[in-house]
């Protein structure tokens, strides 16, 4: 499937998006361990959601899906089978490392498998602190890459300091934890996505949290099976947001998306650029937040993403890099090296499609210095097989004179289903509404700064 995309009419739309793609991972697996049946609503059914299911129910958990977006999963009390085939992984490294950390706590032996991109990434970083709690577990590609062949069981509580910044890494120990002896705790040079401690703590999994973010769980407890209503990815709604971002006077409302702290820093980048930005929590009963972001378009300036900001928006950095290319002024992105092992080297493929467009964008090893604006033009770029590239340039081409080509997009399903027409209705005249602001006309929990 191809993306063809030309420049926007005025936005002025108001959206939903699917379910978030790490709550709905990781919402199936801690069901799968409960004590019953757990209807999880809002499921995303992407292609790399859809591996998880597949992969629970080779590990012998039911799970019944009436509608494309409800699972009802049936957890065995922490009792898994042994699969009789490989686990077959696609193209998602979340259901790898966090099957991995799962899988470490059983006595049978697994092997995971993965597609021709995820065979290419980086395993080490589960590999080590798995291997430090006891368990028997091996990367067969040529640089610690998949398959990986795990035989785990009698596990021990550690204390495990990840050298980088990733919730797959904290969660598969986590996860690996719940099987351990003792307590289990991981430290992160920077906090990344709390998604797996607040559906722990949903589940009525004890954890604790010391000052300095530091996560422990105790081992031997059993989740309690409850209902889960998952939240819209606030990552899809990234291309969205931007967009509205991007064009001055521009306005979008969308509503029911995940306002996690640990995945709302896209918002502050916004804010800096120079775009009107609110957000309000409308509801934290099932302790994930969940709410509506409002924003309003300006001309946007460059800006400098460092630091402990970028594990909070590394899927967004593809699309705010365009945003920096239509931004007056420089845009760094620093410190963003993981964004080099992800489905492709994704600063590479934004710096290769960015050029093609017109943009003027230097490489560095962590990442991209943009000098904007851009006047860019329409052209045919490549996904890269990233579903994450494939719809950044989708939004670029809002932006950019003529048509643009978005080649082999296909790999879209793999987060967000239903994008192509989403596009589609996004930049329809039928979707328009009047712009009168909505968030102020509510008494917020919380208004993001302006
Ligand atoms: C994810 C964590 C991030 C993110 C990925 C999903 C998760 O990866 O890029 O899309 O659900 O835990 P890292 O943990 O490798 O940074």
């Amino acid at each position: 499937m191809e993306l063809r995309v030309k420049r926007a009419p005025r936005i002025d739309t108001e959206i939903t998006v699917p379910g978030d793609k790490s709550i709905s991972h990781r919402a199936a697996i801690i069901a799968a361990l409960s004590n019953g049946a757990c209807t999880l609503r809002g499921f995303l059914p992407s292609d790399d959601c859809m591996h998880t299911l597949n992969a629970l129910r080779v590990l012998g958990i039911q799970i019944e899906q009436p509608e494309p977006d409800v699972i009802i999963v049936h957890g065995k009390k922490r009792v898994l089978a042994p699969p009789k085939e490989e686990i077959d992984c696609g193209n998602s490294a979340t259901t790898m490392r966090l099957l991995a950390g799962l899988l470490a706590g059983q006595t049978f032996e697994s092997r995971l498998v993965g597609n021709a991109s995820l065979s290419r990434r980086p395993m080490d970083r589960v590999i080590a602190p798995l291997r430090k709690m006891g368990a028997d577990i091996i990367a067969e590609g040529p640089e610690q890459t998949p398959p990986l062949r795990i035989r785990g069981g009698s596990l021990r509580g550690i204390h495990y300091r990840s050298p980088i910044a990733s919730a797959q890494v904290k969660s598969a120990v986590l996860l690996a934890g719940l099987f351990a002896k003792g307590k289990t705790t991981v430290d992160e040079p920077a906090t990344s996505r709390s998604h797996t401690e607040v559906l722990f703590n949903y589940f009525l999994v004890r954890t604790a949290k010391d000052e300095k973010g530091s996560v422990s769980v105790f081992g031997d407890q059993v989740p309690e099976s409850r209902d889960f209503a998952i939240p819209g990815d606030i990552s899809s709604a990234a291309f969205w947001l931007v967009a509205a971002a991007a064009q001055p006077g521009g306005h979008l409302l969308v509503r029911n998306i995940g306002l996690n702290d640990t995945r709302t820093a896209v918002l502050g980048v916004l804010v800096r650029m120079g775009a009107q930005v609110r957000e309000a929590i409308e509801d934290v009963d099932q302790l994930e937040p969940r709410g509506i972001v409002e924003v309003t378009g300006a001309a946007l300036k460059g800006t400098v993403i460092q630091g402990k900001e970028v594990p909070q928006l590394i899927d967004e950095l593809p699309v705010l890099a365009i945003a920096g290319a239509l931004a007056t002024g420089t845009t760094i992105i620093r410190h963003a090296h993981e964004l080099r092992v992800k489905e492709t080297d994704r600063v590479a493929a934004i710096a290769h499609n960015l050029r093609t467009m017109g943009a003027q964008i230097i490489e560095m090893n962590d990442g991209l210095e943009i000098h904007g604006p851009a006047p860019l033009h329409g052209a045919r770029v490549a996904s890269f097989g990233d579903h994450r590239i494939a719809m950044a340039f989708a939004v670029a081409g809002l932006f950019a004179d003529g048509e643009t080509v978005v080649q082999d997009a296909d790999c879209v399903r793999e987060s967000y289903p239903g994008f192509e027409a989403a596009l589609e209705e996004f930049t329809s005249s039928k979707r328009m509404r009047t712009s009168t602001p909505v968030i102020g006309s509510l008494s917020p929990m919380r208004l993001a700064e302006e």
